[in-house]
């Protein structure tokens, strides 16, 4: 509320592709695609078509109980036809926060379901972010967990890198109470931390052999910003739950989604009188399901996967040119098309230099980064051509420039 009660908004009048407009007309560089989700880039016509459509068609209905529509029906079975998860079913959202509820409740009542209701416990990792709802807001960093009062209590969190950790954390609190694990492919809002190659092929076997759901939240990785759909097929490994959002509109229309193990469904799907009771008003949103349809349509037609796994390896070069730069300490990126810069301990402490200075000389510039308290963000749209890669990297060392000449 801060930000917009000191001076004006700034107002993002148009996009297209990998470019934005402000009110007066001035052109910036979309370095985030908004918030980590315009995969396809702006401006197609190819979704807004598909939306008329279906709202001069069928403009929304309830899917409850045994109520459904064609784009909710056709969007799961294509869903489920590349998730990597046995026997897949999928449960329609309108969101990745409302996502993280849902695979959440759905742990423990899996659980409780098979004659465990102690198993509550759900562990997360350090950076990790899984929304602001309740059950993601519990799990997530200090620095959003503070001044709400009492959270779910039944939480922890364990070193992002480590499966050791991870280990004594379920040994400590009993693998009998714990329910799952939640992991992000990459860290994303926290900082873009990408796992050693073979950390989650240890983690899923791990939470095998304890009894603990392995859950994958790729609310910011599927949909070709790792290159595949889910952002977990690099890896090998086969989760009980995919959480999603974002990319499957590229931000469109408001939708996401959990898709779930054919276990997992089983004490619900197979036997009367044992209902999963939760659900939304706008779950399988028809037209939000016809926006993801045509979305999916350009990822597959243009096949942004192959072309993102290109767009990853020159952002990777490209920013990495950064990293001689006096207030930088390290450049991350390299693992799907995201990528962190991360400042000195000296400029940030000492100097007392903030990731929003540097974010407002990068937009004065005209390109849209993304700052937390140590980093500056990137996850540009995967249609970004190398020229714009190349003007955001070289925008962001004026940037930091500008800065260093103001403070140091
Ligand atoms: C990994 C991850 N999970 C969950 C969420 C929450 O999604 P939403 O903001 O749609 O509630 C986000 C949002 O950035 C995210 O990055």
């Amino acid at each position: 509320m801060n930000t917009v009660s000191k001076g004006p908004e700034f107002v993002v009048s148009r996009a297209e592709g990998a470019w934005l407009w402000d009110e007066n007309g001035d052109r910036y560089l979309d370095g985030t695609a908004s918030l980590w989700y315009c995969n396809v880039g702006h401006g197609r016509a190819e979704i807004a078509d598909a939306v008329h459509k279906q709202i001069t068609t069928l403009d929304a209905y309830t899917v409850y109980g045994d109520f459904a529509n064609g784009p909710a029906l056709e969007l799961s079975a294509r869903l489920a036809s590349h998730a990597p998860v046995a026997d897949p079913r999928v449960i329609l959202t309108c969101g990745g926060g409302e996502s993280i509820e849902t695979a959440s409740k759905l742990a423990r009542r899996y659980w409780a379901a098979l004659g465990s209701p102690a198993k509550t416990h759900l562990i997360s990792r350090t950076g990790g972010y899984h929304g602001l709802h309740g059950f993601g807001t519990s799990m997530g960093m200090d620095r959003f967990r503070a001044g709400f009062g009492p959270l779910i209590e039944q939480t922890s969190v364990v070193p992002h890198d480590s499966v050791e950790a991870l280990e004594q954390e379920i040994q400590r609190v009993g693998p009998e109470n714990v329910a799952a694990f939640f992991a992000e492919p990459v860290i994303g809002a926290g900082g873009v931390y990408a796992p050693e190659p073979d950390y989650f092929a240890r983690v899923a076997e791990l939470c095998r052999g304890y009894g603990v759901l392995f859950i994958v939240d790729s609310v910011i990785c599927a949909f070709g910003r790792m290159g595949d759909w889910f952002g977990v097929e690099r890896f090998g490994v086969s989760p009980d739950m995919i959480v999603f959002a974002k990319g499957v509109t590229s931000g469109y229309l408001p939708l996401g989604g959990v898709i779930t193990s054919g276990e997992i469904a089983d004490p619900f799907w197979n036997h009367p009188g044992n209902p999963f009771i939760h659900g939304t008003t706008y779950a399988g949103h028809p037209t939000c399901c016809a926006a993801a349809l045509a979305n999916l349509d350009i990822l597959e037609r243009e096949d942004l996967f192959t072309a993102s796994l290109e767009v990853e390896a020159h952002l990777d070069v490209s920013l990495r040119t950064l990293s001689d730069h006096p207030l930088v300490r390290e450049v991350r990126s390299g693992v799907g098309v995201m990528a962190a810069v991360e400042l000195t301990e000296k400029a940030l402490m000492e100097h007392g230099i903030t990731t929003d200075e540097v974010f407002q000389e990068a937009r004065a510039r005209g390109v849209v980064l993304r700052a937390i308290p140590t980093s500056l963000l990137m996850s540009p749209p995967l249609i970004v051509s190398w020229q714009q890669i190349d003007h955001m990297t070289s925008t962001l060392r004026s940037a930091l420039d500008a800065v260093a000449a103001r403070h140091l």
